[in-house]
């Protein structure tokens, strides 16, 4: 089983071939009392732009938090390529393709933009798979990364002297780095402007388009998710309580009920 699924990492999966890419089936998940997630099930579909949406505490970031690898769930499953991944840790998971971006980024403050890229760049498939570039080569990709989010002007900046916008930017590259197959971003546009907003959305859909990607995003900002997504799923207290089109789900009364009243 291991060998198999290490061998996932080298594997030019036939997208096409694949039904999803991750299975997310049953996910529950409690804090003491408190039921983050209550049977939480869906598909992510190779190269889809699958939108999460749901009010504060709906469960959102701990669904990601349980699909890579940071928590494991009370019970159910998450398949990934066919296989079974359920608890197994981030650094592992991430060696296979899923990454992941954080509500709150932390990158290594006390490093440059560009130290910070190269960090992601050596835990790298590419690395992993034995490869051995050597540093001008990976100071090569790392400038292309920065230059594709458009950090280049800021390579030699210290992430803590970084703006907002910055900082998710480079969480961004620091994840592209990794060279995934699935991207999990979570509320990359908050704090953002509505210019900067429109910027990023075009940004993370000619990314996706140029490697093929497979992206789930949670993001409070409609404007970007409803540009953004091919589905829409809206979580509230910790169930799935809608699916479909983006223009669908935001009609759907369920979910203005969610948003409008509270609880
Ligand atoms: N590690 C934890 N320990 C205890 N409770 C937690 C933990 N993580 C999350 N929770 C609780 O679980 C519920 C779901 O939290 P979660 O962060 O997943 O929500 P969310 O949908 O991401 O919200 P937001 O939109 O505000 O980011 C909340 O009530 C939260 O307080
Ligand atoms: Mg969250």
């Amino acid at each position: 089983m291991d060998g198999s699924i290490l061998a996932l990492r080298d594997l030019k999966v036939d997208l096409d071939s694949l039904g999803e890419v991750i299975s997310v089936e049953d996910i529950h998940k409690s804090f003491g009392g408190l039921k983050a997630l209550k049977g939480v099930s869906f598909d992510v579909k190779p190269r889809e732009a699958l939108g999460i949406i749901g009010p504060n505490g709906a469960g959102k970031t701990t669904l990601f938090n349980v699909i890579t690898g940071f928590l494991r769930p009370d019970k159910g499953r998450i398949v990934y390529l066919g296989h079974d991944i359920t608890g197994r840790k981030p650094h592992y998971l991430s060696k296979l393709g899923i990454a992941r971006t954080f509500q709150i980024a932390k990158p290594f403050e006390g490093m440059t933009t560009m130290e910070n890229v190269l960090i992601g760049l050596l835990f790298s498939k590419k690395r992993n798979n034995g490869f051995r570039a050597g540093i001008d080569d990976l100071k090569r990709e790392a400038v292309s990364i920065l230059e594709t989010v458009g950090l280049y002007h800021k390579r030699n900046s210290l992430a803590h002297q970084l703006t907002v916008v910055e900082r998710k930017r480079l969480e961004l590259a620091r994840v592209l780095a990794i060279e995934p197959k699935i991207l999990l971003l979570d509320e990359v546009m908050a704090g953002l402007s509505s210019q900067e907003v429109e910027w990023e959305v075009n940004l993370l859909k000619r990314i996706k388009e140029e490697k093929e990607l497979t992206v789930v995003m949670i993001e409070h900002v409609m404007k970007a998710i409803m540009s953004f997504s091919d589905r829409l799923i809206v979580l509230h207290h910790g169930e799935k309580i809608a699916e479909g089109k983006p223009e669908e789900v935001a009609r759907n009364p369920k979910v203005v009920e969610a948003y409008l009243g509270g609880d």
